[in-house]
């Protein structure tokens, strides 16, 4: 039986950077499920398939491999037929056709497949949009997480900065709000909150504090799971 802790909400919501700092304290292992999409998302354009080629993209989705790897300092590395795409899939060109790429119900049907795979048997800690609405609704800890969208535009630029990312700031917010209304409005597995998520605004809140705040509502799950 695995233990899982499902972590919604929207782009730069915080929800990579929390997911990677309670997953190491409680040793849980760590899937960001925007990177598998991102994977497709980039071998789309590899092939130069337009969006409305649905047909080969499904097609695609039989014969690409993602692999998911950790590097030497324990981060995750994402790999789409062999080759090590980490920092490619977050690139603009990516961010721009994502959000419309993981709306393809066989799309998000085989991917959803694919993030249950590799949460089988472990104890994970799950970050996307529709993990505790879709992929895990029966998670045994659900968390939404919120900001306003000019703080996560912000966030997300300091953290594109440190990975030699460059993109502007009104880029970035420009950008966050397509994908905000898209993932909201989408007719499958749309991003909202499940009604027995936590909601948590993180707008004035440092990382330390919504890290320590999800710890303690996951221990306190944990500590009624093993009584
Ligand atoms: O978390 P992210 O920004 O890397 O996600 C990229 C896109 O993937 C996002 O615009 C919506 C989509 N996504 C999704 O539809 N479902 C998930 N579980 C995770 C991401």
């Amino acid at each position: 039986m695995s233990f899982i802790v499902a972590i919604d909400g929207p782009a730069g919501s915080g929800k990579g950077t929390i997911t990677k700092i309670v997953g190491e304290k409680l040793g849980l292992v760590n899937i960001d499920t925007g990177a598998t999409y991102r994977c497709v998302t980039l071998a789309v354009i590899n092939n130069k398939y337009k969006l409305e080629e649905t047909e080969k993209i499904v097609n695609l989705l039989n014969k690409i491999k993602i692999e998911i790897k950790k590097d030497l300092k324990g981060e995750e590395q994402f790999f789409l037929d062999g080759e090590d795409v980490s920092k490619e899939i977050r690139t603009p060109k990516v961010n721009e056709l994502v959000s419309q790429i993981s709306h393809i119900p066989e799309v998000r049907e085989r991917m959803a497949d694919f993030q249950r795979n590799i949460a089988q048997g472990k104890n994970v800690i799950m970050e996307g949009r529709d993990i505790g609405t879709n992929v895990f609704p029966n998670a045994n800890v659900k968390i939404y997480l919120d900001a306003t969208p000019e703080e996560r535009a912000r966030r997300r630029q300091k953290q594109n900065e440190e990975k030699g990312i460059q993109t502007t700031f009104e880029e970035i917010l420009e950008n966050i709000k397509f994908r905000d209304n898209n993932d909201k409005t989408s007719k499958v597995a749309p991003l909202k909150q499940a009604e027995d998520a936590i909601y948590l605004d993180t707008s004035e809140m440092t990382i330390e504090e919504v890290s320590e705040k999800i710890i303690s509502i996951v221990n306190e799950k944990l500590n009624k799971v093993i009584k």
